[in-house]
């Protein structure tokens, strides 16, 4: 525990927030961070066990409430002597049952709690990284099973912490009045159908700067072959190739490639014989994407800009058809604000093709014990789905600096009634069974009919794991 010389009270009398969760939840980081930013004084709750205590958790045994009823009275006194002394404090206490808390508020008034949460198969991997914490992981799904979420009548809050912990405490010191606003985005209210700039701002942000940092090592990366691609002149990339039996004819038409990337797809549409226009809002990947065309010598028009806002970034050009995903609107808050910035592209015929993963994939966040599990949203939710991490979908050798992101799942019914009520008619809707990377690594194998795209290794059909959706606006 920590004792600074100065508090900083954010009321007139002390103040006393306790960071609760179960293991790996990140309490102790995010209650540390409050301390720091705030100069109230931390005790990390762990510390006020006692050698029984830390003997049986040590040799994985559960404690009962029995053992833990001295530890939470040391907990309320810890608070109540802070509190006479006029000293703010926060702490990081597990606090799973109601009745723990009741003790812990007994110390002194207005103990405020904050719960950190996160899916099961999040904390679980967050664990499995975890050395030297004398919990040993059998006893998360114990802890999970007892937790008492915060009731009605308490005071406090719940927070997602799929986020950095300097995001998250951000969150806490905005909720309790510290700061006027949080840096990355949090909202309580419903989305708007186009976020304000603010939020967009947020969010953009923090994501702009993964696509930086991931475009080189995706660019020389062997599963994005752009060396194949250079080989020849006809050469495809695995993606169009795919794509093709949706795409038509394009010899001649007007293509606009939304989200880019480096440009193996688009570089691959030109070759169709379409003149083509790629926007991305990542500068870097623009660079790569402007580098492969030079070097096949083909003619490309890059414009790096937000493709929530690609109609204002491309003027008054429209097109015979929009091209888009695998791996797009996920990075997108709104499917609504996305067809309103599609549609406006496209001439009275045209048409919009966008192979994407499919929202059920989107929902399965990773394995637990071996199955693959619906952890995450099916539908589109107000709240993103926040990343942090230092690894992409690509094989590379080159290291990615650890960045955050901010995701968003959307349901079919949502993207197609998206397009639908902007006057689209569909044409197409597929659902595949295969993506072009390998979403589960240890569950995949390469697709017997499609070079490129990867499938479950067993029964494929239990999941779907890209869609195809082409639609075209009325005359
Ligand atoms: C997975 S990649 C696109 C897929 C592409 N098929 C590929 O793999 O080459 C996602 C792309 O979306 C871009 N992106 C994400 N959010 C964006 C936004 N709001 N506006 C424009 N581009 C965005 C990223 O910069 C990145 O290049």
């Amino acid at each position: 525990m920590t004792t600074p010389s100065s508090t900083t009270p954010l009321h007139d009398r002390p103040h006393h927030i306790v960071v609760m969760g179960v293991s790996a939840s990140g309490k102790s980081t995010v209650a540390e961070l409050i301390a720091e930013r705030t100069g109230w004084v931390y005790a990390d709750a762990d510390d006020f066990h006692g050698p029984e205590n830390i003997a049986k958790m040590n040799s994985g045994e559960s404690l009962t409430d029995a053992d833990r009823q001295p530890w939470l009275e040391a907990l309320a006194a810890w608070i109540r002597e802070q509190d006479e002394a006029g000293r703010s404090t926060v702490m990081a206490c597990s606090a799973l049952k109601r009745r723990y808390r009741d003790v812990l508020r007994s110390g002194a008034p207005g103990v405020e709690f904050v719960h950190l949460t996160a899916p099961f198969a999040v904390l679980r991997a967050r664990i499995a990284g975890r050395v030297g914490h004398f919990m040993p992981q059998s006893l998360l799904r114990s802890q999970v099973d007892q937790l008492e979420p915060l009731e009605a009548d308490e005071d406090g809050f719940t927070l997602d912490v799929r986020r950095a912990p300097e995001d998250v405490t951000d969150v806490v010191l905005a909720k309790l009045g510290e700061r006027s606003a949080p840096t990355t985005r949090f909202r309580e209210e419903p989305a708007p159908t186009v976020p304000d700039s603010a939020d967009t701002g947020a969010f953009l942000d923090v994501n702009r700067s993964l696509w930086d940092s991931r475009a080189h090592a995706h660019a020389s990366s062997p599963d994005y072959e752009v060396e194949r691609l250079l080989s020849g002149p006809d050469q495809l990339s695995r993606v169009v190739e795919f794509d093709r039996p949706f795409l038509g004819d394009l010899t001649g038409l007007d293509v606009v490639h939304l989200q880019c990337h480096i440009g193996t797809d688009t570089l691959s549409l030109a070759r169709l014989g379409a003149r083509v226009t790629g926007l991305d809002f990542s500068g870097r990947s623009i660079e790569e994407a402007r580098a492969l065309a030079d070097r096949a010598g083909v003619d490309v028009e890059y414009v790096e800009s937000d493709v929530l806002v690609a109609p204002q970034a491309l003027g008054e050009r429209r097109f015979d058809l929009v091209y888009t995903g695998i791996g797009a609107i996920c990075w997108l808050p709104s499917i609504e604000a996305w067809a309103d910035a599609v549609v406006p592209l496209l001439r009275p015929g045209g048409r919009v093709v966008i192979r994407d993963v499919h929202p059920m994939l989107g929902a399965l966040l990773d394995t637990v014990d071996g199955h693959l599990a619906a952890e995450m949203p099916y539908f589109e939710t107000r709240e993103p789905v926040v990343w942090d991490d230092d690894s992409t979908y690509a094989d590379t050798d080159v290291r990615l600096p650890r960045r955050t992101s901010h995701e968003w799942n959307h349901g079919l019914g949502e993207i197609v009634t998206a397009l639908l009520s902007r006057g689209m008619e569909l044409t197409a809707l597929a659902e595949h069974d295969s993506a072009p990377w390998r979403p589960f690594p240890t569950l995949m194998a390469p697709h017997p009919d499609h070079p490129g795209e990867y499938r479950l290794a067993e029964r494929p059909s239990r999941v779907a794991m890209t869609f195809t959706i082409a639609a075209r606006l009325r005359d």
